[in-house]
């Protein structure tokens, strides 16, 4: 990988295509999902390796609830596997945490791992981890509204605080209440579909954004340094010129 001062500080990855992998290979859906938790095991290895500072993954859409209930609860019993095999792997990696979304309304048993991950890693100094669940953009923007609202009738706004870019931000749930992440550099998109499918609507106003055709449970380091590749090669100007 070229020098370190050229990889993306915020990556975030829509990780899509597990069904088609496993329709692919004759297999459930859910195998599809297994498998993508592999990948995704990998992909935060190499990040950390790779220096980049924050990787955000897109794990579970607010809109996924209209998926069946096999697949919904079959999801978070494997985001619970997940968590219970490399809780002590990402703490030693030094990995810190996080989580974009409202998790505390999925099943117990997995809010509950959550809770202890974020508990766990909190002091860490490395990579952060996002991982978004039961997370949509419209969703977040309204509930950082509503909370501005809240907290200027309760006072604890000033009454003259203009509402501004800055003030919005820092209610998102990439604000205040996780640390303030800096908006994503680069948005990945596996399997070929080329749409943001509710993610990160607001951050990823001057992101620069790549499609591949791979499925996620075949989305390997080789293929993610490739992408970090182009987009080095990329020109990005932010609305202004030299
Ligand atoms: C992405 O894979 C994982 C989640 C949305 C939870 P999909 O399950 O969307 O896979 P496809 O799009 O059906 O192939
Ligand atoms: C987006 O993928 C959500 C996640 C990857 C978690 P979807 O597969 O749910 O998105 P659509 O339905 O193709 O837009
Ligand atoms: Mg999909």
């Amino acid at each position: 990988m070229a020098e370190k001062e050229r990889v993306p500080s915020h990556v975030a990855i829509i990780m899509d295509g597990n069904g088609r992998w496993a329709a692919k290979k004759g297999l459930p859906r859910l195998a599809g999902h297994n498998a993508g938790m592999l990948a995704m095991k990998e992909i935060v290895k190499e990040s950390s390796r790779l220096g980049i500072n924050y990787l955000t993954v897109y794990a579970f859409s607010t809109e996924n609830w209209k998926r069946s209930q096999e697949e919904v609860s079959g999801i978070f019993r494997l985001l619970i596997k997940y968590v219970d095999s490399e809780l002590r792997e990402l703490h030693e990696n030094n990995v810190r945490v996080r989580i974009l979304g409202d998790y505390r309304k999925l099943p117990a048993a997995a809010a509950e791992r959550l809770e202890k991950t974020l508990e766990t890693t909190r002091e860490n100094t490395g990579l952060c981890f996002s991982i978004a669940l039961n997370y949509g953009s419209r969703a977040e923007i309204v509930r950082a509204v509503s909370r501005i609202c809240a907290d200027k009738d309760a006072g604890r706004l000033d009454a003259d605080r203009i509402i501004d870019e800055e003030l919005l931000s820092r209610y998102l749930y990439t604000g205040d209440e996780n640390g303030n992440l800096p908006d994503p550099d680069l948005i990945i998109r596996t399997s070929g579909e080329e749409r943001l499918s509710n993610f990160l609507l607001w951050q990823s106003a001057y992101s620069e954004l790549a499609f591949t055709d791979v499925l996620w449970p075949e989305f390997t380091p080789e293929e993610y340094r490739r992408i970090l590749k182009q987009y080095q090669n990329r020109d990005r100007r932010f609305g202004g010129r030299k």
